[in-house]
C-alpha cells in the first residue's frame, strides 16, 4: 500500500514570547531534532496510531473521529488527521507510526512537530498540493480545537516554513514572514537549549489565563490586538482609569515591550551585535518572569547559571512554567555552561538538566513516498 514518510522539526524561539496570540512579532527557528511520521494507506476505514517512544496503540474508525476521542500523545496525531478531514475528503484508513529524536514535552514544540509531520504526510498521501502556510493553519486547528490548547501560530509556522541558516521574523498580525540569515559560526557562538525537565501543574490553564488577561487588556483599550498599542504609557493610563488591576497592566507591559525587543533583536542580529542581542534576550526573561509571570525556579536557575557562565544572554522559552531555556553563548564557554548547569541543578535538588546545541535548520519535508 502507498506509504509516505514526512519529517517536521521542533523549534526554538530566540525572542518574542507570548506575543503570537495578540498579533505580535516572534523570532523562532526550526532545529535539527524533529518528528518523523510514516503513514500507509489501508483498505478499510480504520486509523491506527503507534509511537516508537511512547506507550499505547490506538485505533479508531474515521467516521467516529471527533475532539475528545483520544487523549495524550495520540490526540496530536488524531487531531492532525481530524484537521485534514475538515478540509479534504479522506476515503481510506491509515496506519500511522511516529518516531522522534526531539525530546517530547521539553518546550521545543514536539506537539507542533507531531501535528505538522502527520498533516504533511497525509496531504501527500491524498496527492494534494496545499501551501505550507495553509497546512500550518490546519495544524494550529488540531492543537486549538482537537487537543484543546489555545496556542498561537508560531510553533506550526516555524516547523513547516523555516529555512536552514535563517531565523524567522513572523509578524502574526499581518501574516508576513521574513527569513533573516544567521551565521553564528563566524562569530564562534551558538544557541544552547537547557531542558530543565521540570513541568509544573496547571500549565495549560495558566496559558489560557494569560491569553484571557491579554484579551481583557485589548478590550479595555479597544484594539483588536495588543500589537496595535504603540504608546505604552498612554495605554497604562487608560487601563488605570478604567479600573483594571495591576495584573492586566503587567501583561500589557510585557507584550508591548517584547514586541519592541523582537524588532531590536532583528536589528542587532543584522549588525552582528551579539552583545546587544544577548541583552535583549535577558530583558525578555525578566519581563516574562516579573510581568507575565510564566517562569519558575528551575527556569530562573538555568538562566542565572548561563549568565554566570559568561553567556551573551539567556531566557525561558515557550509557554513557561517549566520546560527549557535558550542561551546565546560563545562556543568556548559551552562546556563550562554544561558543567555549571549539572552542578547547579544538583545543588538545588533538581533533576539533572539536559543540554542541546541547536542550529537553524530546514522546515518540514517529505522524506520518501512509495507505492
Ligand atoms: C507555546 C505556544 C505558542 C506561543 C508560546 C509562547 O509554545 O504553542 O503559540 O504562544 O507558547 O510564546
Amino acid at each position: 500500500m502507498k506509504t509516505v514518510i514526512a519529517r517536521a522539526p521542533g523549534r526554538v524561539n530566540v525572542i518574542g514570547e507570548h506575543t503570537d496570540y495578540t498579533g505580535g512579532f516572534v523570532f523562532p527557528m526550526a532545529i535539527e531534532l524533529g518528528v518523523t511520521a510514516q503513514l500507509s494507506k489501508r483498505t478499510d476505514q480504520i486509523v491506527s496510531m503507534r509511537s516508537k517512544q511512547l506507550p499505547g496503540d490506538f485505533e479508531f474508525n474515521l467516521s467516529e473521529l471527533t475532539p475528545g476521542l483520544v487523549t495524550g500523545w495520540a490526540a496530536y496525531v488524531a487531531g492532525a488527521v481530524w484537521a485534514v478531514k475538515q478540509n479534504l475528503e479522506i476515503s481510506f484508513g491509515i496506519d500511522i507510526s511516529i518516531d522522534a529524536d526531539l525530546p517530547l514535552g521539553a518546550g521545543m514544540s514536539s506537539s507542533a512537530a507531531v501535528e505538522c509531520s502527520v498533516i504533511l504526510a497525509l496531504v501527500t498521501l491524498l496527492e494534494k498540493d496545499v501551501p505550507m502556510r495553509e497546512l500550518a493553519r490546519w495544524a494550529k486547528r488540531a492543537e486549538n480545537e482537537f487537543v484543546g490548547v489555545p496556542t498561537g501560530s508560531m510553533d506550526q509556522v516555524a516547523s513547516l516554513m523555516s529555512k536552514a541558516d535563517h531565523l524567522m521574523l513572523f509578524d502574526t498580525r499581518d501574516d508576513v514572514i521574513d527569513l533573516i540569515p544567521i551565521d553564528l559560526t563566524s562569530a564562534d557562538a551558538t544557541f544552547v537549549v537547557i531542558d530543565t525537565r521540570s513541568k509544573h501543574e496547571l500549565t495549560d490553564g495558566s496559558y489560557a489565563q494569560r491569553r484571557d488577561d491579554c484579551e481583557e487588556a485589548a478590550k479595555i483599550l479597544q484594539v483588536k490586538y495588543l500589537r496595535d498599542i504603540t504608546d505604552l504609557d498612554n495605554a497604562i493610563d487608560s487601563l488605570i482609569s478604567a479600573g483594571a488591576n495591576n495584573r492586566i497592566i503587567q501583561r500589557l507591559r510585557h507584550v508591548v515591550t517584547e514586541n519592541q525587543r523582537v524588532l531590536q533583536a532583528v536589528a542587532a542580529l543584522k549588525a552582528s551585535n551579539l552583545q546587544q542581542l544577548g541583552e535583549l534576550i535577558n530583558q525578555s526573561h525578566a519581563s516574562l518572569r516579573d510581568d507575565f509571570e510564566v517562569s519558575c525556579p528551575e527556569l530562573n536557575l538555568a538562566v542565572s547559571i548561563a549568565i554566570e557562565s559568561g553567556a551573551f544572554g539567556a531566557r525561558m522559552m515557550g509557554g513557561g512554567f517549566g520546560g527549557s531555556t535558550i542561551t546565546l553563548i560563545s562556543n568556548h564557554l559551552v562546556e563550562t555552561l554544561k558543567e555549571n548547569a549539572v552542578v547547579g541543578f544538583k545543588q538545588a535538588g533538581y533533576l539533572s538538566p539536559k543540554v542541546y546545541l541547536v542550529t537553524a535548520s530546514e522546515g518540514a519535508k517529505i522524506v520518501s513516498t512509495h507505492n
